[in-house]
């Protein structure tokens, strides 16, 4: 249980470790989450700093998805990485080092969901590229993407690993609120 316990901690401490406001802290002295859409994720980052600057962040935040999985599987099999996968974007999504103002876990969803199932996270990833070509709206493709992530799962992983993507796909879209407004008014801001 001791092991258990710490291995969810270290989850929501990894979360915490948001690769876009420590990288925008030292690349250009700022706070991400006062410019832009003032997201703290990739493509705010991206947004502000360029794609270089992006595509660190879009690593770090997967990579944190992916050892927070693998922390969860060594300490306690198949559950705790399903438990440890949802409690890291928790970790991004509401960090306390960092005020509880983190970003929509997209880019720690995609570490965490490539982890769990490579094939369904490339499938859905592959599905939010095409979207993304198509409309030039991050954040549309993003939510489509990983609101197929519970029904793949369901037909490769079964019901533990649908609920599993259920939560994932809840907290993207709960996440995207202002998101969703912009885009029913119009005036969501596409990529370049
Ligand atoms: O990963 C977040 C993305 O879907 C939307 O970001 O900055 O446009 O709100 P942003």
């Amino acid at each position: 249980m001791l092991l258990k316990t710490v291995a969810v901690i270290i989850s929501y401490l990894l979360g915490n470790i948001s690769t876009s406001i420590i990288l925008s802290k030292f690349w250009a002295n700022i706070d991400i989450r006062n410019y832009g859409s003032g997201n703290a994720g990739t493509t705010n980052v991206y947004r502000t700093l360029g794609a270089k600057a992006a595509v660190l962040t879009l690593i770090g935040d997967a990579l944190k998805g992916v050892f927070a999985v693998w922390i969860g599987s060594k300490f306690g099999g198949e559950s705790l990485a399903l438990i440890c996968g949802i409690i890291v974007i928790i970790g991004h999504n509401w960090p306390a080092l960092f005020g509880f103002k983190g970003g929509k876990g997209i880019a720690t969803t995609i570490g965490v969901a490539l982890t769990i199932n490579p094939l369904v996270a490339l499938i859905c990833i592959l599905i939010a590229v095409l979207i993304l070509i198509k409309t030039k709206y991050v954040s549309l493709a993003s939510m489509i993407g990983i609101s197929l992530l519970p029904l793949l799962l369901l037909f490769d992983n079964g019901s533990m690993h649908f609920l599993f993507g259920l939560v994932l796909a809840g907290m993207a879209i709960y996440r995207h609120r202002s998101n969703i407004e912009r885009l029913l008014r119009g005036t969501e801001s596409k990529i370049r």
